[in-house]
């Protein structure tokens, strides 16, 4: 048999010269693939002796490992590489003057967003935020969502890949998770609102595997149901702009809730057309309740003193629900057609005293 230190050597040495990933690739099929130099040898493993077979399967083992090692930190060193490169070849330069015939346009998530954020700022709302890579205990468990329930299975959540400690991290399934840390980081009273993205295992007609929500956040020591249905009904009438839409809240359940409902508006469905106000029909735009006292416990805030109200509600249906957009997949296509049709100007921002929508 061949001196394994040579090939070692020999094998690394190839290793670290490799410029590309595709080189790379090519010298651990040459090495460790089926047909390469050290399975080759592992094959023939079989026709030594017993005793010299057991020395020189280590010895083997040491060669393969020592080249499986250095494949994985070229591999990681060539990746970054690479990434380097591509970042620093699609820099832009954000001083060149706009190329005139380049109209930029809002997207209807950004001014969806923006308009929720002026009516309840009005109200006295601040934006938060948190990350959407999460662990479990933000997502699910502070929020009394049992590690049984269905969302948690891999099906619904986008788990990332196990860390060192056993655990996995996780795209956070809703902005809910933004409650807990709020309530962790800050005394109350609160009164929050979080737009964000959130991710699910989900891709349909009616749902992407990305998706945004603004979730709503009061604590208090005297907050009570009246206020959230106040709350919500006020937000309505000032986001589809008119004054009498009807909205009606239906008890429901969240596990983070207690009492829960969910909020529909009324809307009129005839030749095809969805009209938002008085009608025969209900749309669901909305889930909210009072903050259940396990969830405030959970994040160290006495629920015999204070209690509150939350809500989340989908950004992508309301406006649909507004702008009167059939198709929720041309949220994402990146279209120009589409985001010229239904895209804003970008100067308008929306206040309550000029009007939300330009
Ligand atoms: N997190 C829920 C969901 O993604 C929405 C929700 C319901 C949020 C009720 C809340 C709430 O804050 O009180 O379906």
């Amino acid at each position: 048999m061949e001196n394994l230190d040579d090939l070692k050597s020999e094998l690394v040495a190839a290793v670290d010269a490799a410029a590309t990933l595709g080189d790379l690739e090519e010298i651990r099929i040459s090495a460790l693939g089926k047909k390469g130099r050290v399975t080759g040898l592992m094959k023939g493993l079989g026709s030594l002796a017993p005793e010299e077979r057991r020395d020189a399967g280590q010895n083997l083992n040491i060669v393969k490992n020592a080249v499986t090692a250095a494949l994985e930190s070229r591999r990681d060193a060539l990746a970054d590489a690479e990434l380097d490169a591509q970042l620093e070849a699609d820099r832009v330069d954000v001083t060149l003057p706009v190329r005139p015939e380049v109209e930029g346009r809002l997207h209807p998530i950004s001014q969806t967003i923006d308009e929720i954020i002026a009516i309840f700022g009005e109200m006295g709302f601040t934006v938060a935020e948190g990350p959407d890579i999460e662990d479990n205990f933000h997502n699910f468990t502070a929020l009394n969502i049992p590690p049984e329930h269905p969302a948690r299975q891999m099906h619904d959540t986008f788990y990332l890949p196990e860390q060192e400690d056993g655990t996995r991290k996780l795209l956070r399934t809703h902005t809910s998770s933004v409650q807990i840390r709020t309530m962790q980081t800050s005394e109350p009273p609160l009164r929050i609102i979080v737009p964000g993205r959130a991710y699910r295992c989900d891709s349909d007609m009616t749902h992407t595997p990305m998706f945004h929500q603004v979730e709503g956040l009061i604590v208090d020591k005297s907050v009570h149901m009246g206020h959230l249905k106040g709350c919500i009904i006020d937000f309505c009438r000032s986001y589809f702009e008119s004054p009498d839409v009807p909205v009606r809240f239906r008890p429901s359940f969240f596990p983070f809730t207690e009492p829960s409902a969910e909020v529909d508006i009324g809307c009129s469905r005839s030749g095809g057309t969805l009209k938002i106000g008085a009608g025969e029909d209900w749309l669901e735009i909305l889930g909210c309740g009072m903050v259940h006292p396990k969830v405030l416990e959970a994040c160290g805030i006495d629920s015999s003193e204070y209690q509150g109200f939350a809500f989340g509600m989908g950004i992508e249906r309301i406006a649909m629900l507004k702008y009167g957009m059939p198709d929720l997949r041309a949220f994402f296509d990146a279209d120009m057609r589409w985001l010229r049709h239904y895209g804003f100007a970008s100067l308008e921002v929306p206040t309550l005293l000029r009007g939300l929508t330009p």
